[in-house]
């Protein structure tokens, strides 16, 4: 297997964007990776694009064509990647594997959903989950989501106050974010006294209904000073399932998926979580947030809501989570999630992150759940290149 390094990136910006198309978003963002990579349309072997839902959401299916058709890049290999809010870290990874295994030498992997163009989004999110015992029985994810908030609380003392601290400072990062759908500051009052979602889920527990698209270039990790002075290379990836129903877990207030490939891409980077300088997390809900501080091993069991609440998850904390804002305040188009998390990584490895910048970050994660945690994809980046 070759290594892999990441010599472009580009993220649109997030949001209810009603001037761009689903295939000028993804256009946008992939022609900005490929700017950003010094790379010419030739130069491309293969594209993958991650995306939940196209047909429910734009009333399009078979967007890999579209997509290779409208950007000029036909006829390379484009092929579309699902699974869920994972689909952004799956098409990620599925383009590491094409470029390790030699089979590509440069691919695009990107992620794409416009959501915002259906009256309500709750039900083809709701696809996500196990429809049948789930959905059909009038779930959503933000009540899916609530009850692991209400077990977590429950068995560990967790607080509704901690919960808010994650979204107090989700939003206090993406107020340095220009491209997040929510670049403002909120108090924790603001956070406890919005809207009631799901109990104990607020309006600002959540992450919103966004449109938006990300792309990241990928080469070996030898042609990388070829493209880039900055490359920044993948020193993991590692993908894991877990059930899809809620009710099959062992454990409501753990994902196994998070923990088991977390744990096998620490072994394949070789470090540890003191080696990690950022994470990118999926926080989908703020109780997500931490669960995925606990899973990923940043702390132990049931402490996730202390250590948000003593600042520890901070951009000048001990283990800086989300410094783009995350999915609570960067915003959330479900395909698209797992590939901004890589953005975001790599402009902090590059230095390039402006005033959200966690200083002198040299290995970062991204963590993409899909669903309730059926599927999680975890990748880790480094700005020096692997010791093989
Ligand atoms: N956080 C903060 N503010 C939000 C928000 C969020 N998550 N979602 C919407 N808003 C704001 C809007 O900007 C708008 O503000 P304005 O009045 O100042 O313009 C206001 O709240 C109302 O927006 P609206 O679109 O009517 O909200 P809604 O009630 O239809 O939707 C949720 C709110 C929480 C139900 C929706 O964002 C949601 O379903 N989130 C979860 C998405 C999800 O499940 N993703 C997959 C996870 S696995």
């Amino acid at each position: 297997m070759r290594d892999v390094a990441i010599i472009g990136v580009s993220q649109t910006k997030f949001g209810e964007l009603w001037d761009s198309s689903f295939r000028s978003l993804v256009a946008e963002a992939g022609i900005g990776a490929i700017n950003d990579s010094n790379i010419g349309g030739d130069d491309i072997d293969a594209m993958y694009v991650g995306n939940m839902s196209s047909g429910l959401f734009v009333n399009q299916e078979h967007i890999a064509s579209l997509i290779s058709d409208h950007m000029g890049l036909n006829p390379i290999p484009c092929t579309r990647v699902e699974a869920a809010c994972a689909s952004g870290g799956l098409a990620l990874r599925q383009g590491i594997l094409a470029v390790a295994s030699g089979y590509h030498d440069v691919v695009v992997s990107a992620g794409v959903e416009k959501m915002t163009d259906v009256v309500d989004a709750t039900p083809a999110i709701a696809t996500a989950s196990d429809v049948e015992w789930e959905a059909q029985q009038g779930a959503t994810f933000p009540s899916l989501y609530a009850m692991v908030a209400k077990r977590h609380m429950y068995e560990y003392g967790t607080t509704r106050e901690q919960l808010a601290e994650f979204s107090v400072i989700a939003h206090h990062n993406a107020s340095n974010n220009p491209k997040a759908q929510f670049p403002f500051e909120v108090s924790k009052d603001k956070v406890l006294n919005s809207t009631m979602v799901a109990d104990p889920l607020t309006l600002f527990d959540c992450s919103p209904v966004s449109d938006g698209a990300a792309a990241v270039v990928l080469c070996p990790a030898e042609d990388a000073h070829k493209y880039s002075d900055t490359p920044i290379y993948v020193k993991a990836s590692q993908q894991a399932s877990g059930t899809i129903a809620l009710h099959d877990r062992r454990d409501i207030t753990t994902i196994d998926s998070t923990r088991i490939a977390s744990r096998k891409a620490y072994k394949q980077a070789g470090v540890s979580t003191k080696d990690i300088d950022l994470a990118e997390a999926h926080d989908c809900f703020t109780i997500n947030g931490l669960l995925a501080v606990e899973d990923l091993g940043f702390c132990e069991k049931g402490q996730g809501g202390k250590v948000i609440e003593d600042g520890q998850t901070r951009i000048d904390g001990d283990f800086p989570i989300n410094p783009s804002g995350g999915l609570k305040a960067r915003g959330h188009p479900l395909g698209a999630t797992g590939i901004a998390q890589a953005a975001e990584v790599v402009w902090q490895l590059r230095g390039e992150a402006g005033k959200r910048q966690v200083e002198g970050a040299e290995i970062g994660l991204t963590h993409n759940i899909g669903g309730t945690g059926g599927t999680c994809a975890v990748h880790i980046f480094g700005r020096e290149p692997n010791n093989n």
